[in-house]
């Protein structure tokens, strides 16, 4: 095991001084044992933790890291702009630029509104379709994500039934169900939430239907309802426009996030003329969402979006790395779900109802210098070479070998039968 005595002394005053230690998704109490808390280093594709282990990281800051931390040139826009203005009295004019720059990119948006996290986009959003004719039914995918607001957060700690009272669920790419649920919400139908692709925790992911994604846009059209896509998660994995143009549907409303400024704190909610004067009814707001140096990073992320190759890349080495666990998981005997698209890969295994070889293997992988999760979708960035994936693969190909010996020893996680109990 490697050397985890920093982490270890870290939890212990975290426990302290933060509840539970940890809170939110990047508390490892749902990881395999031995995944460390806390990092010092991150760059390019790698990470280091508090006892200076290295690791190629497949999650991304779980979504940010879409050109490789600290990259040079996003960097660079982040310094000069420090020396000017970052959060003040007003906006600088990066807030113009980019309002036009996301326009200039998505095929759908007229208008751009500028935010921190993904939650202030999807929570504008709900609010914006509810303005827009005063109604207030919304349908969701069941266990979709689109954020910890009470509306949304998948946990019932201090959420009441109120807060989801106008909510229905439907289940994803089922266009009965969906026809169904509009049905249920009938003139009072203010919005229709969709993931560019069914990316739930725990679950293999699945690509959207068209005529899912087609009858989505058609009920919101019959019923004067807005249309959201929530590309927080799946933005500029999939193309360098709104998810679902791979799918040939434009959203009223689009929700984007995490990769906006390659982990600078920046996110966005762009929209149509449809929508444009709901969206001048709400009020939202908020002390940093107007701060330049975000803007800036911004900026120069979707300069390289443009510019670069970064997403055929991101998909030759994603495939490289799927084919190569593929091959692996038959040659060790195991069976291997890879699903959703190679940019954010989903690796789970057959026959392993309590994820007990998913957290075997995860854990095995990690001892050789490799990141992995073990039920939630992983992200690829744009800085890993072949040699990463070649050193990724020789870590898995040891943590196959590993898992194949100690199969029958493998436990499941307390924490995670915990949460499924509960
Ligand atoms: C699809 C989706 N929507 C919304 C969110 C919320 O984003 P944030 O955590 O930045 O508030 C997330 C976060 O993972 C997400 O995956």
């Amino acid at each position: 095991m490697a050397n985890n005595s920093q982490d270890r002394a870290l939890r212990e005053r975290a426990a302290q001084v933060i509840p539970g230690g940890m809170y939110g998704h990047q508390s490892t109490a749902l990881m395999p044992d031995g995944f460390p808390q806390f990092f010092t280093k991150a760059e390019g594709t790698r990470i280091t933790d508090a006892d200076g282990n290295q690791y190629i990281d497949y999650m991304c800051a779980y979504g940010p890291n879409l050109m490789g931390y600290h990259h040079p040139d996003i960097a660079r826009a982040i310094s000069a702009q420090q020396t000017s203005i970052d959060a003040a009295t007003g906006p600088s004019p990066l807030i113009v630029d980019l309002a036009e720059a996301m326009v200039g990119m998505i095929s759908h948006a007229d208008w751009a509104m500028f935010c921190k996290n993904g939650g202030d986009a999807t929570m504008m959003a709900l609010m914006i379709a509810r303005a827009y004719r005063g109604k207030r039914k919304v349908l969701v995918a069941k266990n979709a994500y689109h954020g910890a607001m009470p509306w949304n957060t998948p946990r019932p700690g201090g959420v009441l039934p109120e807060d989801r009272a106008h909510l229905i669920y439907f289940d994803y790419n089922d266009t009965q169900a969906l026809e169904d649920a509009a049905n249920e919400a009938g003139n009072d139908l203010a919005g229709i939430f969709a993931a560019p692709f069914r990316h739930d925790t725990f679950t293999d992911q699945s690509m959207p239907d068209r005529e899912y994604a087609q009858a989505a846009r058609r009920i919101a059209d019959e019923y004067d309802a807005l249309l959201v896509v929530d590309d927080v998660r799946a933005g500029f994995r999939m193309c360098r426009d709104c998810s679902w143009e791979t799918v040939g549907v434009r959203p009223d409303l689009s929700a984007w996030g995490k990769v906006l400024g390659n982990g600078q704190p920046i996110s966005a909610l762009l929209g149509n003329d449809r929508a444009r004067e709901a969206a001048t009814k709400i009020f939202v707001t908020g002390s940093y969402w107007f701060a330049a140096v975000p803007m800036a990073a911004a900026l120069e992320t979707m300069r390289l979006i443009r510019e670069t190759d970064y997403l055929e890349h991101m998909t030759v080495i994603g495939q490289s790395f799927r084919k190569g666990l593929a091959e692996q998981a038959v040659s060790n005997g195991f069976g291997l779900r890879q699903t959703g698209p190679v940019t954010l890969p989903m690796v789970l295994f057959e026959d392993d109802p309590d994820f007990r070889i998913g957290y075997g293997f995860c854990q095995a992988a990690l001892k050789r210098g490799v990141y992995l999760s073990p039920y939630h979708n992983m992200f690829m960035n744009a800085a890993m070479t072949r040699s990463d994936i070649a050193l990724t693969l020789e870590a898995t190909g040891a943590a196959f070998e590993d898992i194949k010996r100690s199969r029958a020893s493998l436990k499941p996680s307390a924490a995670l039968t915990a949460l499924i109990d509960a």
